[in-house]
């Protein structure tokens, strides 16, 4: 495990876009696994400001998103296809047909979730890989349990995850209670994985889950496992 230690997230969300941009100056048709949430809106914005002055090039790049939360549209400005769409896919020059969140409102989200895999595993799998972190030790939104999943799959999410979400809703109540989150599987098939945590109260999380032991009541344990893992947290 690489772990890197900045003082400012500036310089962790700096740090992120130049190991995701050097990933795709290396393999411009690589498979990028993203994830939403405010610890990537930083790198994602340096992305962006890489791909408007030309320095990079998304293409050829096909994007995976980690979850999506069950009953939110594309429409609904809190579903993780909305914040993709704002945030990244619109300001950079990535083909929208190459850009896949699972599908939240699927009638039938068992199916959804095998489509999913079936996707991951036709496109040859991630390249890289990026990840935060919620306070229980989620990646993606694999809530701490007794085993660790390894499909997509339909996730109860942990009250803890709903009060931490709920700042970027009008009230606790109207945060879905599911979403369909990649499973262990692929996250931990990726060829890379960049994990990026700030703030003091991520720092607990972070100490356990690198350098505690591995479970699956602190979901992003199993990364330990992972032979090329990056980590750069950032205490402010
Ligand atoms: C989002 C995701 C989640 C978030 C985590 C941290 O796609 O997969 O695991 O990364 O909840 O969220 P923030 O960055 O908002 O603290």
């Amino acid at each position: 495990m690489n772990f890197i230690k900045v003082d400012s997230y500036e310089r962790l969300s700096k740090i992120a876009a130049d190991i995701i941009a050097a990933q795709v100056i290396l393999k411009p048709d690589c498979v990028l696994g993203l994830a939403t949430g405010s610890s990537p809106l930083g790198t994602y914005a340096n992305l962006a400001e890489k791909c408007q002055k030309g320095e990079l090039d998304f293409s050829k790049v096909t994007s995976v998103n980690l979850d999506e939360y069950v009953g939110l549209d594309s429409g609904n400005d809190q579903s993780y296809r909305y914040f993709m769409n704002k945030n990244l896919f619109t300001k950079i020059n990535i083909d929208i047909n190459n850009t896949n969140v699972p599908n939240g409102c699927a009638d039938d989200i068992e199916a959804e979730c095998l489509r999913y895999d079936k996707l991951i595993e036709s496109l040859g799998g991630i390249d890289l890989q990026l990840l935060g972190i919620g306070l229980d030790g989620h990646i993606g939104f694999n809530e701490p349990g007794d085993k660790f999943i390894k499909g997509t799959n339909l996730v109860t999410l942990d009250p803890s995850t709903i009060e931490a979400n709920s700042r970027f809703f009008a009230s606790v109540d109207d945060v879905p209670t599911k979403a369909v989150t990649m499973g262990m599987g692929a996250i931990m098939s990726a060829k890379k994985v960049l994990l990026i945590a700030n703030g003091k109260n991520k720092k607990e999380i972070v100490e356990k889950s690198f350098f505690g032991p591995i479970t699956p009541y602190v979901p992003a344990s199993i990364l330990q496992l992972h032979n090329d893992l990056t980590v750069i947290y950032s205490e402010n």
